[in-house]
């Protein structure tokens, strides 16, 4: 195991947590111990130490954050820590018949992560429910050049 990563679980009906954990075995099965977490009760300490995070939420309300997300995001809003020794990724589910919020959920945080110095990996992956897709399987699959990408800039840093 070269890396351990933290997968940061925002959810209201367990498909985040599905992805989550299966995204966790492939890293595993690639050499990173990921551990899951679910984000209830979080606050913004579970960033203190820096390292690598996966953020793997879902979308609810008005394009908010899931329920067991909102005390996390809300002290991380409030307590404005300096991030810049976190790098991250974001796995997005939303659904697109809420075309003016599609994946707010994700794209939320990876905003206001960036606002606080946190350096985003890769790209958002988004997963539309709608679209009959496996997010499970499209998570797996963005995972593995995501986790390249991630060691090639951490090569590159050291
Ligand atoms: C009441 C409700 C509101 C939702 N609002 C949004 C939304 O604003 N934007 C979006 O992209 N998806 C929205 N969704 C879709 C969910 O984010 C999507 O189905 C997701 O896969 C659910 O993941 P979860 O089981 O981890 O919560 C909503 C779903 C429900 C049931």
């Amino acid at each position: 195991m070269d890396l351990k990563l933290t997968i940061l679980v925002g959810t209201m009906t367990g498909t985040a947590q599905l992805v989550a954990d299966e995204v966790a075995d492939a890293l595993g099965r690639d050499g990173v111990a990921a551990e899951v977490v679910v984000m209830d009760g979080l606050d913004a300490g579970v960033f203190a130490e820096g390292g690598a995070f996966l953020i793997c939420t879902s979308t609810y309300g008005q394009g908010d954050v899931p329920d067991n997300a909102q005390k996390l995001f809300a002290d991380l809003e409030a307590t404005k820590p300096d991030l810049s020794s976190v790098a991250y990724g974001v796995i997005a589910l939303g659904d697109r018949t809420y075309a003016q919020t599609f994946c707010f959920g994700g794209k939320r945080f990876d905003a206001l992560l960036q606002s606080l110095g946190a350096r985003r990996i890769g790209e958002v992956m988004i997963h539309d429910a709608s679209a009959g897709t496996i997010p499970e399987e499209e998570a797996v699959a963005w995972v593995g050049p995501w986790l390249a990408q991630f060691r090639e800039e951490r090569d590159k840093a050291a």
